[in-house]
């Protein structure tokens, strides 16, 4: 089979910059104060890009980004999205920097898409309805499916897979209420990342103490760190008053798919319903949420709480946390306590990453080798944005003292 080398040209090189110049893109946004442009950020989702909410075939997933970009018909309702509708969708609507929305991207297609045909589309969801065709790594799983690739434990959300009988992506609405309570009685409440910063360390401790297969390994730890980063950092509504973004519990219960109701103020969830509220503004254009953002947001949770950059795993049952000892998995270019410094930990974990997820792919290796290359380029551009020690291997056996780890198929 030939690989599709056009179609990624265009992905990398193209997807993006077309809509917007490159030469607004600035990274010191973090710092800097943003401006704010009405026409630009605000998201229009009435007419053609009205909440419709999904039928029954329809697929919806983990990620409360794309399911909501496909109730919106932003990427195709039925939740089968090609690689570059994902990426397009991701930075023009929610503001994904460039680096970002290629590599999750990539990293969806390669763990959730149809690998035997290369066809570069992959489900938001489960498996695709009525799809026989069995792909080298089995049945295309959707992004439902891809536990300790890229769907994985501690997540804001979303269940730990072995612990909710293999459903890593469902709401649980004792993990969202436990978020929305920690501003419900604020007098202006605003979900930022002080306040994901404590929902993460609850749901780490969750974790610990609840799921005996708990695994957070490099890439484990990034993924669901990034993933409470994105809550304030892409769901926040943007204003003149406010052009860093404010996210409301209106905005977050919507963009979650929760409604409460207005006597009681009970919540309560239903699957796929995740809405764009009326009104709502996204980041500011060009000041997309990059790498050097999370890298700066790694940071911040290293100073609230050093466990949380500490990876490791569950050992031998619930409250068995053990933490890999850093300094001997790579060979001495880094220890424990240098991931609290600087954009260290964002280094090592992507610096990981680019280690374990091709490994991972291995013996499929020969017909997605394009697609690694594009995966290993996506990574290597992450990380040029960043000032990082030089790390050229890791010793993976070492994950194997964590069942988490052992017990998935391809885990990374
Ligand atoms: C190519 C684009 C994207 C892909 C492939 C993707 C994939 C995923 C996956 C697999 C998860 C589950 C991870 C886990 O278990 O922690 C996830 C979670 C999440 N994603 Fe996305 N995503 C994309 C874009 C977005 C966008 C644009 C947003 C903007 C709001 C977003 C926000 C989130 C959030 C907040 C979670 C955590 C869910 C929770 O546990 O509460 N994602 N995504
Ligand atoms: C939003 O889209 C609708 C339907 O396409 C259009 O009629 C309306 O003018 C748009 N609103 C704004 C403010 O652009
Ligand atoms: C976003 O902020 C603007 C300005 O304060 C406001 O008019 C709008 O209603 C807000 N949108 C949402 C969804 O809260």
């Amino acid at each position: 089979m030939l690989y599709p080398v056009a179609p990624l040209f265009h992905l990398f090189f193209v997807t993006g910059c077309a809509a917007f110049s490159s030469s607004v893109f600035d990274s010191s946004q973090t710092t800097r104060r943003s401006t704010f442009d009405s026409t630009a950020q605000y998201i229009n989702v009435t007419g053609p890009h009205a909440f419709s909410p999904p039928g029954p075939n329809d697929m919806r997933g983990p990620c409360p980004g794309l399911n909501s970009l496909a109730n919106h018909n932003f990427i195709p309702h039925n939740g089968i999205v090609s690689l570059t509708d994902s990426i397009d969708a991701s930075f023009n609507i929610y503001g994904f920097a460039t680096d970002f929305a290629n590599l999750a991207g990539i990293i969806g297609y390669l763990y959730a898409g149809n690998l035997a045909t290369l066809d570069l589309t992959y489900s938001i969801g489960g498996p695709p309805p009525g799809n026989v065709l069995s792909g080298l790594l089995g049945k295309p799983p959707g992004l439902s499916f891809t536990h300790n690739q890229f769907e994985s434990d501690s997540s804001p959300t979303r269940g730990d897979y072995y612990q909710f009988n293999h459903n890593g992506y469902d709401l649980q609405l004792s993990a969202f209420t436990e978020l929305y309570n920690l501003q419900k009685d604020s007098p202006n409440p605003n979900y930022d990342l002080d306040v994901l910063l404590a929902h993460r360390l609850t749901r780490y401790q969750q974790s610990i103490a609840e799921n005996e297969y708990f695994y957070y390994g490099p890439v484990e730890m990034l993924f669901s760190s990034v993933t409470h980063f994105f809550i304030p950092g892409l769901m926040s509504n943007h204003s003149a008053e406010f052009p860093d973004g404010i996210l409301s519990s209106e905005v977050l219960a919507s963009i979650y798919g929760i409604s409460s109701d207005p006597s009681t103020g009970a919540l309560s969830y239903t699957r796929g319903h995740e809405r764009i509220p009326d009104n709502w503004y996204r980041r500011p254009i060009g000041g997309g949420y990059s790498m050097v953002n999370t890298a700066a947001d790694l940071a911040r949770m290293a100073v609230y709480n050093p466990q949380l950059v500490a990876v490791g795993g569950n050992t031998n049952g619930v409250n068995t946390f053990a933490p890999l000892d850093i300094t001997a998995f790579t060979n001495g270019v880094y220890n424990s306590a240098m991931l609290l410094e600087g954009s260290n930990a964002a280094c090592f974990a992507l610096q990981a990453a680019q280690q374990l997820l091709p490994a991972a792919l291995q013996g499929v290796e020969g017909l997605v080798a394009g697609l690694l290359q594009q995966l290993d380029e996506a990574l290597a551009g992450a990380l040029s944005e960043l000032t990082c020690p030089q790390m050229l291997g890791v010793d993976a056996s070492m994950l194997e003292q964590y069942p988490g780890y052992t017990m998935t198929p391809h885990a990374v």
